[in-house]
């Protein structure tokens, strides 16, 4: 809810027109139902030009001023995203310092939330021994799906469903990858240091869009600070399926791991932009 202090207010009426859950009507005055309406997005208070509007409950925040520039040009931006990757090895023990990852979750903090509800939460996961048992935990997980997901009537079943041919194709060699014996390296955490999970609610479904736009503010700032980052699709789908692991990463069974992310600093450096894709664009 906010506050509007009619001595500072010269009833320009921008913070009326900011606003989309109406609350303010035209005066401006905050409308009696604005208890209920109000999703405290602070547009109000960010547009007010007098510095009029106090949105309650957030009175302790620092009210930073916006320069009139801003502060990253387009070309920098492009430049930053067509060069960040996906890290896949990590340097070992090399520890990701407390405020890159106090950063990453002020990034996460303020991406884009429907209904501005910030239903998130994130957890840190440093603790080597953690890690080795969600490692642990994950990889026997894959191990029993890799064997359902190779048996042919699986295989049929899935076709059966009308589910992506390609996608059990895909699922099934990954699976078979990651949980190969031979293998002499960690290729699923690939030695990273610390792993930042954001979990939604499980029974919200626009929360987990949420989740996603804060994984990539998250992966966007790492980078700026030179921390490699990483998606772990394999966590994020074993945690949603195996109560086990969800328990060793103490995290409660009503909430959704959505972004799960590998950080650490990267064992070589990018030396130039791979070509990518452009996704198909329509115009009508
Ligand atoms: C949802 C999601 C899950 C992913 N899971 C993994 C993973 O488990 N292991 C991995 O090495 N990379 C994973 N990635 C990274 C992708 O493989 C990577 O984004 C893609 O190959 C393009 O490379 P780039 O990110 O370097 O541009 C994942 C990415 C996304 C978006």
């Amino acid at each position: 809810m906010i506050r509007i202090d009619y001595d500072r207010c010269d009833n320009c009426n921008v913070c009326w027109q900011a606003c989309l859950a109406m609350v303010i009507d035209r005066g401006p005055v905050v409308r009696p139902e604005g208890e209920t309406l109000c999703i405290e997005c602070g547009h109000c208070y960010a547009v007010c030009p007098r510095g009029a509007i106090t949105v309650l409950g957030y009175e302790e925040e620092e009210a930073r001023e916006l320069p009139a520039e801003r502060p990253v040009s387009p070309e920098a931006m492009m430049r930053l995203l067509r060069g960040r990757r996906s890290c896949r090895g990590f340097r070992k023990g090399a520890e990701v310092p407390d405020e890159v990852l106090q950063g990453m979750i002020e990034a996460a903090s303020v991406a884009p939330s429907a209904h501005n509800s910030r239903p998130l939460k994130a957890y840190v996961f440093r603790d080597p021994r953690t890690i080795e048992d969600m490692r642990r935990r994950t990889l026997a997980y894959y191990r029993r799906m890799a064997r359902i997901f190779n048996t042919p009537i699986f295989a049929a079943a899935w076709r059966l469903c009308g589910l992506d041919e390609e996608e059990h194709r895909i699922l099934s060699g990954a699976f078979l990858m990651i949980t190969d014996p031979s293998r002499d390296r960690d290729v699923l955490f690939y030695d990273a240091p610390c792993l930042l999970v954001i979990t939604a609610p499980r029974l919200n479904s626009m929360a987990q869009g949420d989740a996603w736009l804060a994984s990539e503010n998250a992966v966007l700032y790492a980078e700026t600070a030179g921390v490699g980052t990483c998606f772990n699709g394999f966590l994020i789908m074993a945690a949603n399926w195996d109560r086990r692991l969800l328990r060793i990463m103490g995290i409660p069974w009503k909430e959704r791991v959505v972004g799960a992310l590998m950080v650490g600093h990267a064992k070589s450096e990018w030396k130039r932009e791979a070509p990518r894709r452009t996704i198909p664009v329509k115009r009508r």
